[in-house]
């Protein structure tokens, strides 16, 4: 058990915010699989204070997901503080996250949000003093290792966050320029988890068990959060959180993925109307069913595929060709 300010977490691993995934149907699943701690996808300052309906619907949230963090992006102080006020108030998640890190150029060059503030120091001290002035439970920020790789500040932000009273910092070792590619580079998380004293999440790059205990023991961080790894492999969580307890872990068989696509798909339905739920279920689809034989059949099949309850119905078959061909 560890914490953030006065909030109880029960184990090392966080699931990373990922915009267009981590709604309440995805976050539902990585909490089955005893995910100690979850982000939802960020949304925007902006929109919060124009009451955009489509980002008020992204902050839906159930109390089976807590510990949850709502993360906020944006570059304008008062509507950062606006934007917080209003998801403390409706929302009461246990968490709200500054975003520091997004590197498309709509965030980071039109609005200069996101990984752009790590380019100024002084903004970032004003925005973080100011939401944590503005909310009564803790404030953490996810950074990159800094803008580009002649401008690798973590360490300085990271203090600057502390002294501006953020409860926790979250590490993604890439700089903006870097994107997704590359490696991220874990030595900046263990640089920033030796200049704070608040805890520290190492995140990047952490795509199976043993990775995550290398990042721990590597870092010295107090969790590992894990994005791109569990996209399509839930299972990622539950077995990380066993192999950090020293227990064994079983990985998923190819009846599993099939099974957890169909429940994935049907909570989708619950919570988006159709052509959204449709859009979404695509990618999870090729995500689950990476590696398993036979498809890429079933993908070309789905993505032409417009209701969900066809796309229901060539999963349920594919499942049965599968558990014939196990019987065999
Ligand atoms: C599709 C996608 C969407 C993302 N959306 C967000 C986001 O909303 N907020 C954020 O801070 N990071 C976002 N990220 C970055 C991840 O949180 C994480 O920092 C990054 O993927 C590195 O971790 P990984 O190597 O475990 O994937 C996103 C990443 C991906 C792949």
């Amino acid at each position: 058990m560890w914490k953030i300010g006065n909030v109880e977490i029960d184990n090392r691993v966080v699931l990373a915010p990922m915009a267009g995934i981590c709604n309440s149907a995805y976050r539902k699943i990585i909490k089955e699989m005893g995910c100690g701690l979850i982000y939802a996808e960020m949304v925007s300052d902006k929109a919060i204070c124009y009451d955009n309906k489509k980002t008020i619907d992204m902050l839906y949230m159930e109390d089976v997901e807590r510990p949850i963090v709502q993360q906020i992006f944006g570059s304008d102080v008062d509507s950062f503080v606006e934007a917080a006020r209003y998801i403390e108030k409706n929302m009461k998640p246990d968490i709200i996250d500054i975003n520091m890190g997004c590197p498309v150029p709509k965030v980071a060059l039109r609005a200069q949000a996101g990984s752009a503030l790590l380019k100024d120091p002084n903004k970032v001290k004003e925005i973080v003093s100011a939401v944590v002035k503005a909310v009564k439970c803790p404030v953490t920020v996810k950074i990159r290792s800094g803008w580009d790789a002649n401008h690798i500040n973590a360490v300085e932000i990271a203090k600057v966050c502390e002294e501006a009273g953020v409860s926790a910092i979250c590490v993604h070792g890439r700089t903006r320029s870097q994107g997704y590619s590359g490696k991220a580079d874990w030595n900046i998380i263990r640089d920033v988890k030796n200049n704070v004293k608040i805890p520290v999440i190492g995140n990047g790059d952490v795509t199976s068990p043993e990775k995550a205990k290398e990042m721990l023991d590597f870092t010295g961080c107090d969790a590992v959060m894990i994005g791109r790894g569990a996209l399509g492999n839930p299972w990622l969580i539950r077995n990380t959180v066993l192999y950090l307890e020293g227990k064994p872990y079983k990985l998923p068989t190819d009846i599993d993925k099939v099974n957890m696509c169909i429940k994935h798909l049907k909570m989708l339905a619950d919570l988006k109307d159709e052509k959204r739920a449709v859009l979404e279920i695509r990618s999870h689809v090729s995500w689950y069913l990476k590696g398993v034989k036979g498809n890429s059949e079933i993908k070309n099949k789905i993505y032409k595929m417009t209701k969900l309850c066809d796309i229901l119905q060539v999963l349920e078959k594919f499942k049965e060709d599968l558990n014939e061909e196990k019987c065999l």
